[in-house]
C-alpha cells in the first residue's frame, strides 16, 4: 500500500529560548525532525510532505539534506493542526493511500508501533495513536467505546469527566489520504484556543459514520520536547535505548552509561568499547574491535580487530582496516589505513593513506596543510616511519622504506630507501663539562655580587 508522511513542524517552540527553530534541536547529533522522519521513512512512504513555518528555510535545508525527496510546505501563520495539516493537500493531490499525521517534535515513535497503526486501519477509517499517561497534563484525551475512539477532547475544552481520562492523544494519526483531507475540511475554530485542532476529525468521522479507534503505545514513544529540559531527557532517553539495543546485539561496554552514541551509531556483536567514548554521526564499527576509552569517533569505519585509543581521536574520513592499531593520543583524518598498521602514539595522520603493517614511530605528523591547501601523504606497506617524523605533503614513501627519527620528509622516498632528512649529529669531547664548569662559576660570581 502506498504511504505518504506528513510531519508538521511549523511550530516556533517558543520554551525552548531559542532562535533555532524548535524541530532543528538536536538529539544524538541530527535534529529531532530527522528523527520522526527516519521513523516515517522505515514505513517505504511514497511521500514525504514537511509543513513548515518557522525558519522555514533552515527547516527546509535540513529536512532536504536528510531526504532530498522531501516536499516542504510552507505554513505562514500557525493556526492549529489541522491546519498545518491542510497546507499539505496540494503536495498530496490525487494520493490513492494512506497518510500518516507525525510531529518533528515528537522523536521517538517506533516503526513498529507506526505498522500496527496501519495494521488497524485494516479494520477501521482513521487510527490514533493514544497512551496511558503517567501524568496526563494538558494532552487531547481520547473518548473511547469499547473499541471506538468516539471524539478527542482538548484539555482546554474539557470538563472534569474528561479530564479525568488518562488515555491521551500522541498526535500521530493514520487515514486514508482523500478522507483525511475530506474531514479536515470541516474543521473549524470555535474552540478554547481559537485554532483548528487536527483532533476535531475524530468526532466529525464519527458523525458520518465512519469508524475511528486508537492504538496504544509506550509513553516514552510520544515524548515531545518543548523545553531545554525536556530536550535533555530525549538525549538521555535516547541514549538509554542506543545502549540497551547495543548490548542485546552483541557489543560489551564496561560502563555503558558513560559512551555516547549518536542516532546511527553502528557497531557489531563482539566490539568492546570501554568507558568515556563518544560517537558523533557516521560512525560503523566492526565485529569483535576494541575502542578504549577516551575516544572520540565521527565518520569513520574501523574493521573488525582494530584497536582504537584510549584517548583516540577518528575524524571524517577515517577507514581502519582489519586489525589496525591507533594508540593514545593520536588524530586520524580522511585517511586510509591498511590492515595492521600502527600508529600508536602522539601523531596526526591527515588527508594520508597508510599502507599494510606500516608502523608510524611516536610524534609523527602528515603536514597536510600548507595554510591554503590540503595535501595527501602517500606510505606505502610495511614501512617503519620513525617517531618524530615530519611528512611535508604532498609526498609519497614507498613500499619496505625507512625515515630516520626527526626527519623532516619534503621529498619523495623511494622504496626500500632509508631517508635522512635532519642536521647530521656532531660530537665534541668534553664540551659538556667544559661548559657546565663555565656556567657554575657565573652563577657563584653573581649571588657575590647581590
Ligand atoms: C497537540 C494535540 C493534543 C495532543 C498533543 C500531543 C491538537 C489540537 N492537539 O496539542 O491532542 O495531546 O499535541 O503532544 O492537535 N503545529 C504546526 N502548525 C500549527 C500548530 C502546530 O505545525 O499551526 C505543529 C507544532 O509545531 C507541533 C505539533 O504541530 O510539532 C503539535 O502542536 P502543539 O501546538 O504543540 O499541539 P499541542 O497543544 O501540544
Ligand atoms: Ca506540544
Amino acid at each position: 500500500m502506498s504511504i505518504a508522511l506528513i510531519i508538521l513542524a511549523a511550530g516556533k517552540g517558543t520554551r525552548m529560548k531559542s532562535d533555532m527553530p524548535k524541530v532543528l534541536h538536536p538529539i544524538a547529533g541530527a535534529p529531532m525532525l530527522v528523527h520522526a522522519m527516519r521513523a516515517g521513512a522505515a514505513l517505504t512512504p511514497d511521500r514525504t510532505v514537511i509543513v513548515a513555518g518557522h525558519g522555514a528555510e533552515a527547516v527546509s535545508a535540513a529536512a532536504t539534506e536528510h531526504d532530498p525527496d522531501a516536499a516542504i510546505v510552507l505554513q505562514s501563520e500557525q493556526l492549529g493542526t489541522a491546519h498545518a495539516v491542510a497546507q499539505a493537500a496540494p503536495a498530496l493531490a490525487g494520493h490513492a493511500g494512506d497518510s500518516i499525521v507525525l510531529y518533528g517534535d515528537t522523536p521517538f515513535v517506533q516503526t513498529e508501533t507506526l505498522e500496527r497503526m496501519l495494521k488497524a486501519r485494516q479494520n477501521h477509517d482513521v487510527v490514533v495513536l493514544g497512551f496511558a499517561a503517567a501524568d496526563p497534563g494538558r494532552y487531547g484525551r481520547l473518548v473511547m467505546q469499547g473499541d471506538t475512539l468516539e471524539r478527542i477532547v482538548e484539555y482546554k475544552d474539557a470538563d472534569a469527566d474528561i479530564r479525568a481520562i488518562d488515555f491521551c492523544n500522541s498526535g500521530v494519526i493514520a487515514a486514508k489520504t482523500s478522507v483525511l483531507f475530506d474531514l479536515i475540511e470541516a474543521v473549524g475554530n470555535d474552540n478554547a484556543s481559537g485554532e483548528y485542532y487536527l483532533t476535531d476529525i475524530i468526532a466529525i468521522a464519527r458523525a458520518r459514520g465512519l469508524s475511528a479507534t486508537a492504538v496504544a503505545c509506550d509513553e516514552a514513544e510520544t515524548l515531545g520536547v518543548n523545553s531545554r529540559s525536556e530536550l535533555a531527557q530525549a538525549e538521555a532517553l535516547f541514549q538509554a535505548r542506543a545502549r540497551s539495543e547495543a548490548m542485546e546485539n552483541g557489543v560489551i561496554f564496561y560502563a555503558p552509561d558513560s559512551v555516547y552514541f549518536a542516532y546511527d551509531t553502528m557497531v557489531g556483536p563482539g566490539t568492546l568499547i570501554e568507558q568515556n567514548v563518544v560517537f558523533a554521526p557516521g560512525v560503523t564499527i566492526e565485529n569483535d574491535a576494541h575502542i578504549r576509552a577516551f575516544s572520540h569517533l565521527e565518520g569513520c569505519h574501523v574493521a573488525s580487530g582494530a584497536v582504537v585509543g584510549p584517548y583516540a581521536r577518528l575524524r571524517p574520513g577515517a577507514e581502519l582496516a582489519e586489525n589496525v592499531k591507533v594508540g593514545n593520543f593520536v588524530e586520524i583524518k580522511n585517511a586510509v589505513l591498511d590492515e595492521g598498521a600502527k600508529v600508536n602514539h602522539l601523531s596526526y595522520i591527515g588527508d594520508a593513506h597508510i599502507g599494510a603493517a606500516t608502523n608510524v614511530g611516536a610524534g609523527s605528523v602528515t603536514c597536510n596543510y600548507d595554510g591554503v591547501m590540503k595535501h595527501h601523504t602517500e606510505i606505502g606497506a610495511r614501512v617503519f616511519i620513525g617517531s618524530n617524523t615530519m611528512l611535508v605533503a604532498p609526498v609519497a614513501v614507498g613500499d619496505d622504506a625507512m625515515t630516520g627519527s626527526g626527519s623532516v620528509i619534503t621529498r619523495d622516498v623511494p622504496a626500500g630507501a632509508m631517508a635522512l632528512g635532519r642536521a647530521p649529529q656532531i660530537n665534541k669531547s668534553g664540551l659538556a663539562l667544559k661548559l657546565l664548569d663555565i656556567l657554575k662559576r657565573k652563577k657563584k660570581k653573581r649571588e657575590k655580587e647581590t
